[in-house]
């Protein structure tokens, strides 16, 4: 998820278990350009780790973009640095992405979904995998076994749909049942996405599309443990939920790795921004990110943190 979910968001919630692979942030390509080398490793800098992330999971490198050559001259320059598996993001509904032509405006035009996924998948070695994500359409949802199979005829590994139109923007429900269809007509999986929020919503996104995969987007920064709950739920097993203190013991660590990272005026974003998510699941997350919103000096923040973790603990 682009600009939130990053090699320390994703090394840390790989860690935590219950997650078979994950995606990086899209790697937008225009103008007929092959990105450098060092674009590519910063956005998947575990291309310098066999393409796992610190605990072993897998990543696909997501590319974004209008051009079917230059696509494809981008998949293939990161194969040679070490993508081991390539999704295409014809999703992205923002509208600088939608003015560069890439992203979910494509789903307009299946044939050219079609002439994209066929140019990478041409253009790569046939042992990295091809993938790709789509939305169900992009005024409306009239398209979206057009474009599916567009992307299985050319060529793709397999298929992530998220439930919604680009006209849907982010808004419940996600429309599971369009993704039940595209399943069964298409001969690749088919990994479901869309507003799966609890072991219970997967459950019934499993009753409505009948898929074998699914892809957690929001849900899984909302409750660090959502995979392994959902894990727990399709075993039958009991799961005792991740507890306020283990998560925020996960927030500082992630506030220790990214601070480095940021000028001082943007001390805290990235924890700020997670505890936005958070804040949907535990109330603690709603009253420490109130207590810090503003802050601004590192010391008061990070007693904020601590104390906030401690208090937990005593409880
Ligand atoms: C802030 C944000 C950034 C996103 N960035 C990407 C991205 O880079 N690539 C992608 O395929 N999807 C991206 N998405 C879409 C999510 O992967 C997912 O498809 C969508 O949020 C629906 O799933 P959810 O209801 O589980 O969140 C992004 C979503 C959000 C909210």
């Amino acid at each position: 998820m682009e600009g939130v979910v990053d090699l320390h968001m994703r090394a840390l919630l790989t860690r935590l278990g219950g997650l078979d692979g994950c995606v990086t942030e899209f790697v937008r390509v225009s103008n007929r350009q092959v990105l450098p080398a060092h674009t590519f490793r910063k956005h998947c800098p575990e291309l310098e780790n066999n393409s796992l992330t610190a605990s072993g999971i897998p990543i696909k490198l997501q590319l974004l973009g209008g051009c079917p050559q230059t696509l494809a001259d981008n998949a293939r320059k990161a194969a040679e640095l070490g993508a081991i598996a390539i999704d295409l993001n014809f999703g992205c509904p923002t509208k600088t992405v939608n003015n560069s032509n890439g992203g979910a405006c494509l789903l307009q035009y299946p044939e050219q979904i079609y002439t994209i996924v066929d140019a990478v998948r041409s253009n790569v070695p046939l042992s990295i995998p091809v993938s790709a994500k789509i939305r169900l359409g992009f005024n409306d949802r009239s398209l979206f076994m057009e474009n599916a199979q567009a992307v299985a005829a050319a060529g793709a590994f397999e298929l992530t749909v998220h439930a919604r139109s680009k006209a849907d923007g982010y808004k419940p429900p996600a429309y599971w049942e369009y993704i039940g269809k595209i399943r069964e007509a298409l001969e690749i999986p088919v990994i479901a996405n869309g507003e799966i929020w609890s072991p219970q919503d997967w459950q019934r996104c499993v009753e409505q599309t009948g898929c074998d995969d699914y892809m957690l987007g929001r849900g899984i920064l909302a409750r660090p443990d959502l995979a392994l709950a959902i894990k727990a739920a399709a075993e039958h097993r009991d799961y005792v939920p991740m507890s306020w203190a283990q998560v925020s013991s996960l927030i500082w660590d992630y506030y220790m790795i990214t601070k480095p990272l940021y000028p001082k005026k943007f001390l805290g974003n990235r924890v700020k921004q997670w505890l936005a998510y958070l804040r949907l699941n535990y109330p603690q997350a709603e009253r420490l990110f109130d207590e810090i919103k503003k802050e601004k000096d590192a010391t008061v923040f990070e007693q904020a943190l601590l104390r906030q973790a401690s208090e937990e603990c005593e409880t």
